[in-house]
């Protein structure tokens, strides 16, 4: 009974992340990109706000400008997207977004400088970042979290800060031909796609924790365990807590109503007029 008690409460988190998670403007307008979509199972969109949710976790795609750069650098963990694998997939983001009718029919370039832009949005703010790959610890977080880089986001760089989105998808498509979509090679393990398998989450970690190099089998188990402890209890504290709430606002409603029968003649006619339109009467009248 309790093992799946646990399961179902682990559920409900799992959904309730992974929704939060989806938030922002990451849908296409159009099929410009879709040859990305197609290759990589998510939109340039979800990829680049899974990316800079890395360094800021309420980072959400916004509606990019009209003119590049759509949007920029701006977070003040700055290694995520001061590099040019995140302005790259900032760029196909934006021709997904704004491939709307009576767009440009062959998408939108980024002319020369561009780039410097999407690292300053206002004066200096990124320092010198990298290009054509991520820094270390970035690295092994996008792989921990399965995010898929493919190569050419980091073979792909216009020294002068401009991007081309046909060169981009020519050489995608040809590569993905090439390796049969086996193109995200800076992953040791990328071609396990499984989720939430255990291994995923003893490698999730270990890797981290670069100052424990020598940890035993045994404290990966105990960090395993807190794993799955942790949410477990944050969830049953969160339940009782709605529960709590729930049972309180019920009775405090209840009474409410009570006095407001009971009070027609000497009260103001909205407090009845909102008793009555309420939209948990219904609720509340089907309880009792
Ligand atoms: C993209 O959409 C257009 C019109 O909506 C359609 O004609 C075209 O075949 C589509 N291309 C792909 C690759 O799905
Ligand atoms: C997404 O962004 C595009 C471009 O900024 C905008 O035209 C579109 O309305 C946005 N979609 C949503 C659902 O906000
Ligand atoms: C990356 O490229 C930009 C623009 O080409 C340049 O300003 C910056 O210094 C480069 N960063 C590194 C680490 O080379
Ligand atoms: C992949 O493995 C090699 C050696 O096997 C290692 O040098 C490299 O850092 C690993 N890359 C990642 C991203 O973990």
């Amino acid at each position: 009974m309790l093992p799946s008690f646990i399961r179902i409460i682990a559920t409900i988190l799992l959904v309730f992340l992974i929704d939060s998670a989806a938030a922002g403007n990451t849908t296409c307008a159009g099929n410009m990109t879709q040859w990305y979509t197609d290759a990589v199972g998510e939109t340039a969109c979800m990829t680049y706000q899974r990316l800079r949710q890395i360094c800021n976790t309420n980072y959400e795609v916004p509606n990019f400008r009209q003119n590049t750069p759509g949007d920029q650098c701006d977070d003040q963990l700055q290694s995520c997207c001061c590099n040019s694998i995140s302005w790259a997939l900032s760029m196909l983001c934006m021709n997904c977004q704004w491939d709307v009718d009576g767009g440009s029919v062959s998408g939108i370039d980024a002319g020369i400088g561009a780039y410097g832009m999407y690292r300053s949005p206002s004066g200096p703010f990124c320092g010198p970042g990298t290009n054509q790959s991520l820094p270390s610890d970035i690295q092994a977080a996008v792989c921990n979290k399965d995010i898929k880089l493919a190569n050419f986001l980091y073979e792909l760089f216009w020294n002068d800060g401009a991007w081309r989105v046909v060169y981009t998808m020519s050489t995608a498509v040809k590569d993905e031909a090439a390796t049969n979509n086996n193109m995200y090679t800076h992953c040791n393990s990328t071609t396990s796609s499984t989720l939430s398998s255990s291994t995923g989450i003893s490698t999730a970690s270990a890797a981290p924790s670069q100052t424990t190099t020598a940890a035993s089998a045994n404290s990966t188990q105990k960090i395993n365990i807190a794993l799955i402890i942790g949410p477990v209890i944050g969830g049953l504290i969160v339940l009782v807590a709605a529960v709590v709430i729930a049972r309180s606002c019920l009775r405090k409603r209840r009474q409410r109503l009570v006095r407001v029968s009971l009070d027609t003649d000497t009260d103001s006619p909205y407090a009845h007029a909102m008793a009555v339109v309420s939209p948990y009467t219904v609720t509340d009248s089907g309880e009792s």
